[in-house]
């Protein structure tokens, strides 16, 4: 009798510290994905001063792709990794590193050939990260995130042909890049921005995923937008 409760005890025990053990691990595993994201958007932050038009819109559209994905149907959710996600927003146009500050910056409308080099930047972007190797699960996404549905995008693909997560990028994108204030123009409300999404989808966008984001509720995606420029100025001190 005295035994059986020595060894209950033992595997109490026992089961306790390999709890505590699992929770502390997966504190540390949190902890270092918080980092490294962290880094990530420090260095785009940094990156994103070439561009005055740029400026936060890598960690608002990680914001919003999580929004999206946290909207997906089971089925469509285990086909994507939700941190891979935010990397591939975070990162997904840092090819613009590759594209002159002049046309970045141009005021007017783009020539035939500084159009050229300006869709070059997806490609520049799989140039950059491929040595990395860490981000070898992103780069299709990051590829093909100006496709469209239609067909009409950077490479010609067309509809579900598109990798799930590149047609989740242009959504976020179009989205933060109509809502986002620039140097021309003040930033514009939400409801600009689901119009335009609305206005575009099937051509342009999977009109399935953007009834998907356009449902999330409204005090969601304007909190990416709060956080963004929490975000912002966080960022700005370190810089
Ligand atoms: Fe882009």
């Amino acid at each position: 009798m005295g035994n059986v409760i020595v060894n209950q005890g033992i595997i109490i025990g026992v089961a306790v510290i390999a709890a505590v053990a699992i929770v502390i691990l997966l504190l540390l595993i949190r902890m270092y994905r918080k980092r490294n994201l962290s880094i990530t958007r420090f260095l785009m932050a940094i990156l994103e001063k070439r561009d005055r038009n740029m400026d936060g819109h890598s960690t608002h559209t990680q914001l919003l792709i999580i929004e999206l994905y946290d909207t997906l149907p089971f089925d469509k959710k285990l086909r994507l990794n939700r941190e891979h996600l935010k990397y591939a927003a975070l990162l997904h146009d840092i090819g613009k590193l590759g594209v002159p500050s002049e046309i970045l910056d141009k005021p007017g409308k783009l020539t035939e050939e500084e159009w050229k080099l300006m869709r070059r930047h997806p490609e520049i972007a799989v140039e950059l990260l491929k040595p990395v190797g860490l981000f070898d699960p992103i780069l299709k996404w990051i590829l093909y995130h100006h496709e469209r549905m239609d067909g009409s995008g950077y490479y010609g693909l067309k509809g579900k042909e598109i990798p799930l997560a590149s047609r989740m990028l242009a959504i976020v994108d179009t989205f933060s890049a109509v809502t986002v204030g620039k140097s021309y123009r003040p930033a514009r409300p939400y409801e600009d921005g689901i119009a335009t999404l609305r206005l575009v989808a099937g051509a342009q966008l999977d009109p399935e995923l953007v009834e998907l984001f356009c449902a999330i509720p409204k005090h969601r995606i304007e909190n990416c937008m709060q956080n963004l420029a929490e975000e912002m100025t966080h960022l700005e001190r370190r810089i």
